[in-house]
């Protein structure tokens, strides 16, 4: 059947098989590209287009549907009134950080108003409840589509002029934003040159198996148009790779064993319309599967085989931690608590699956692909293909999610291997199922913990174990088992602490970064035994934390002593009125309400090191001038939806003394910016920001000392070139005798920051890092103590970021935060082979966050960019305890493993024989 649709108000010929997926129609046959495939079975939303004026999935309509109707995708929505309402609106409330999902919302909006003109906030959190969104938290979504109701009000826009100098702490709007409000935005999968050969992964379906191949040649000769069939024998380096190069135990494709299901063994290439359809199980192996050991206490077992032959006791690494006495600390207590608290794996669930493709330049390769690290990626890739790292480039796309897990390698040697071989492009993109699989993942916990105080509330000992399950490879586990020793006290002055964490291999997928490192776990058993020690003494919540609270001065657990920028306090302090009035409201609540819905108040705080423990830490960052007079930043911080790039700016046009449109910025691209390092561990403003700003301060003295000007001289930039302003003297810039360097400047600033930080010794004592974030945020549920259910009802959240470089962009980054911490708490456990879709994996959806109140905390760092600290991991760790703690008090019943779903709930009211029991 073919006939013609009408697509964005222009005629098209409907020329595919009438079964083929609306979305891949639209895609690859008409190129519009803004309709995005997060999942391709109805569960995410960001294909949605309107299909006769209704919204649809795009990939659950088939292309012969719409023969003679209408298809509006975000292309043709953004050419309308409503659109250009919603791009405004979506811009001035930073409503879009990666920006995948931003077509999906903006079109069901779009939809929305086709029906009502003056929609509520329960009407907007339904029209984009069929929207998933992994970043933002949905509050400013919701925001910026209740105001594109009306006349988006251009007099608060944030694009006002801003005085030179001033731009620290302004909410610009996003400087990347454009391309993702109209759906122009280039992911991994936009941007594959046409005539690329796809690439497909045939993987382990068993947890542990050895296996041989069966007949490759024939299976290519029954397959006909197969291109290339690569196994671990075709790799021309290292058949082996690892975030940290010390623990690299990862093969690129399993050589004769497999440690999880969903491990890749081999790679058939060829055109995507015959590698597409094969069907992958019949690809020749023969599997021998045996037991796996699938949790940490298998694991550990004697009996247990080793995932690794150098690793005893399937034992990854182990942290520890000790101040003090701790013997002496438990014993002159009034009172202890303790307990054992699990959370399972939870998956990043980012909406954009990992995709990206290769290109092979005579002895070079060149990935595109969607990564949060470049430059490691470049050297992953040079040892695999056995070249030298110049010899690959490695482009970033936009990111649509990362959270960590796209720090590790996803397709990139996949594509490089197949380009290299076949010599053509090689492109490769996951479908859900198989980036649910074979991603990485949070550790799992297993942790058990006492804490003691004396009887006037202040914390004398605390003790931890922790058990976290890394999975079959490294990853970040390393990481995560030091880091969560030296924070599992939480911002709390501790005197006799010990803390150990062990990092266990398991038949498991591998677990590696998210948001957090570990913290997040670590801080629902340190908050919660917080809460139960303050009830047992009858002590108020916040008192308790505010009279055990670091203060600058007092010595970390690792013995480090920070002399000014402890932000706890102020964190805690600032969530007071809401505390307060919260008491009030629920203590009220409980009194005049029969039945079985209680309301509760808890908190949860956090602390966590900006960047990587005790470790080499750097970014550099290039500032360059041409002979025309443009200043070119060269930053290779890859903005991964966070906003770092829009930061990088204000920084150096600050310290350059310039407007942002005077810089001219070039993105990451290891051919062409140096090394940013990793977007991981909320490092990239601390360091990045500091390193950016040291490179501009150069460039602004070398413009000077041009000049003959001192440095209160102001530097103009206009199409006539540059020139230097001084006690009303202008003198322009010639710049065209200079010498131009090989990048085309004729004057370059490059500066590295490397933070200070010390090794850890054998008893966890150093200072592990340069600089802490802290945060502390308040939760209201109601607790239906029948049915074990949980409504949230608000959250304040304050944090204390030092200085806001970007005041809007820091809410966006606490608004997403909470959310992810929502879905720890309440709804997210992932089960290998059993959750590896987004309808059975839940995350939060519009309707399921509520309020969010943003409390932004200043206590700056001497040491961070104009006194910033980092964010992005902070924002996640107090929302998962403060909801336990606000359930236990509600109900009286204190949840030992997340998440808390009804059925955990009601047991955990049953254990409590707490059903009458009122909170607050
Ligand atoms: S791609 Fe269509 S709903 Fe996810
Ligand atoms: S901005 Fe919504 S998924 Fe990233």
């Amino acid at each position: 059947m073919t006939g013609d649709a009408l697509i964005n108000g222009r005629t098209v010929p409907v020329g595919v098989h009438p079964a083929t997926r609306l979305s891949g129609f639209l895609r690859e046959s008409v190129g519009l590209k803004g309709t995005k495939v997060g999942c391709d079975a109805g569960d995410c939303g960001a294909c949605s287009v309107l299909v006769d004026g209704e919204v649809s999935c795009a990939c659950l309509v088939a292309a012969g549907q719409i023969i003679g109707g209408e298809v509006v995708t975000i292309e043709g929505v953004v050419g309308t009134p409503i659109g250009q309402r919603l791009i405004r609106s979506f811009k001035r409330h930073g409503a879009a950080q990666c920006g995948i999902c931003t077509p999906g919302m903006m079109v069901a909006a779009a939809s929305l108003f086709q029906t009502s003109t003056a929609p509520s906030r329960r009407d907007v959190e339904d029209a984009l409840g069929g929207v998933l969104c992994r970043c933002t938290g949905y509050r400013k979504i919701i925001d910026a589509v209740l105001e594109a109701a009306g006349e988006v009000d251009e007099a608060a826009s944030v694009d006002q002029e801003i005085e030179i100098g001033g731009l620290v702490g302004q909410s610009i709007a996003r400087l990347d934003g454009a391309p993702k409000l109209v759906g122009a935005e280039i992911f991994g999968a936009d941007a594959i040159p046409e005539g690329a050969a796809l690439v497909r992964a045939v993987r382990s379906p068993h947890a542990r198996a050895r296996f041989t191949l069966g007949d490759l040649e024939a299976y290519g000769r029954d397959n006909p148009g197969i291109e290339l069939i690569l196994t671990a024998a075709d790799i021309p380096g290292r058949n082996l790779h690892g975030v940290i190069p010390a623990f690299a135990d990862q093969p690129v494709l399993a050589d004769g064993m497999t440690r999880f299901p969903g491990e890749a063994i081999a790679l058939v290439v060829g055109p995507p319309e015959i590698v597409r359809a094969l069907d992958l199980s019949r690809f020749p192996v023969n599997w021998q599967a045996s037991e796996a050991r699938t949790t940490p206490s298998r694991a550990l077992e004697p009996s247990a085989p080793r995932l690794h032959e150098n690793r005893p006791d399937n034992v990854l690494v182990e942290g520890y931690v000790e101040r003090g006495d701790t013997a002496a600390g438990f014993a002159c207590a009034a009172h202890v608590v303790e307990g054992r608290f699990s959370t399972p794996f939870i998956e990043h669930a980012f909406i954009e699956p990992e995709a990206g493709y290769a290109v092979r330049t005579g002895e070079r390769i060149e990935v595109r692909a969607s990564t949060q690290a470049p430059h490691m990626d470049r050297e992953a890739l040079a040892g695999i293909l056995g070249i030298e790292k110049e010899a690959v480039r490695i482009v970033p796309t936009a990111c649509g999610g990362g959270f960590g897990s796209k720090i590790d390698l996803t397709v990139e040697p996949f594509v490089a291997l197949a380009a290299w071989h076949l010599d053509r492009p090689a492109a490769m993109i996951l479908d859900r199922g198989e980036s649910m699989q074979s991603s990485t993942k949070r550790h799992p916990s297993d942790i058990t913990a006492r804490v003691a105080c004396d009887a006037a509330g202040k914390i004398t000992a605390m003790e931890f174990e922790g058990i976290f399950d890394t999975g079959a490879y490294a990853s970040w586990g390393p990481t995560v088992a030091n880091r969560v020793p030296i924070h599992a006290s939480g911002p709390y002055f501790t005197p006799n602490y010990r803390a150990r964490s062990k990092a266990v291999h398991t038949n498991g997928p591998t677990a590696g970064a998210f948001r957090g490192f570990g913290v997040p776990q670590s801080a629902i058993a340190q908050e919660s035994l917080y809460h139960d020690l303050a009830d047992k003494l009858g002590m108020d919540q916040l008192a308790f934390r505010l009279a055990n609270a670091l203060s600058d001065h007092q010595p970390t657990v690792t013995g480090q002593v920070f002399r000014e920028g402890v932000g706890i306090k102020a964190c805690l302090e600032a969530l007071e009125p809401a505390w307060r009035e919260e008491i009030a409201a629920s203590k009220a609540f409980n009194r005049a309400t029969e039945g079985p819905i209680r309301r509760g108040i808890g908190i949860g705080t956090c602390w966590y090191g900006c960047g990587n423990t005790s470790m080499a830490n750097p970014s550099t960052m290039r500032i360059g001038l041409t002979p025309a007079g443009r200043i070119v930043l060269h930053q290779g911080a890859v903005d991964i939806g966070q906003g770092s790039t829009t930061v990088m700016v204000q920084i150096a046009a600050d310290a350059l003394g310039v407007g942002i449109g005077d810089l001219e910025i070039v993105g990451a691209d290891t051919d062409v910016t140096p090394d940013a390092g990793k977007t991981s561990a909320s490092r990239q403003t601390v360091v990045s920001g500091t390193a950016v700003a040291l490179a501009a301060g150069t460039m602004r003295r070398e413009i000077l000392l041009r000049a003959n000007a001192g440095d209160g001289a102001e530097i103009v930039i206009d199409e006539s070139g540059l020139a230097v302003r001084e006690n009303g003297a202008t003198r322009w810039l010639d710049l065209s005798g200079l010498e131009v360097n090989e990048r085309g400047y004729v004057l370059e600033a490059e500066e590295t920051y490397d933070p200070p930080t010390t090794p850890i010794d054998r008893f966890g004592q150093g200072e592990p890092y340069s600089v802490y974030g802290y945060g502390a945020q308040l939760a209201v549920v109601s607790v239906d103590t029948a049915l074990g259910t949980v409504t949230l009802e608000r959250i304040v959240a304050a944090h204390d970021v030092g200085r806001a470089i970007n005041p809007l962009l820091v809410e966006g980054q606490i608004q997403g935060g909470v959310a992810q911490g929502i879905g720890l708490a309440l709804m997210e456990e992932y089960v290998p082979g059993r959750t590896e879709n987004l309808h059975d994996y839940l995350i939060p959806t519009a309707g399921d966050v509520p309020d969010i109140e943003c409390i932004i905390v200043e206590v700056p760092d001497p040491l961070g960019p104009r006194g910033a600290k980092g964010l992005g991991e902070h924002v996640l760790i107090p929302t998962a305890p403060a909801i336990l703690n606000a359930i236990k008090d509600a109900s009286g019943a204190r949840v030992h493993r997340t998440p808390a779903t009804p059925a955990r709930v009601r047991a955990a009211i049953r254990a409590a024989g707490s059903t009458e029991q009122g909170g607050a």
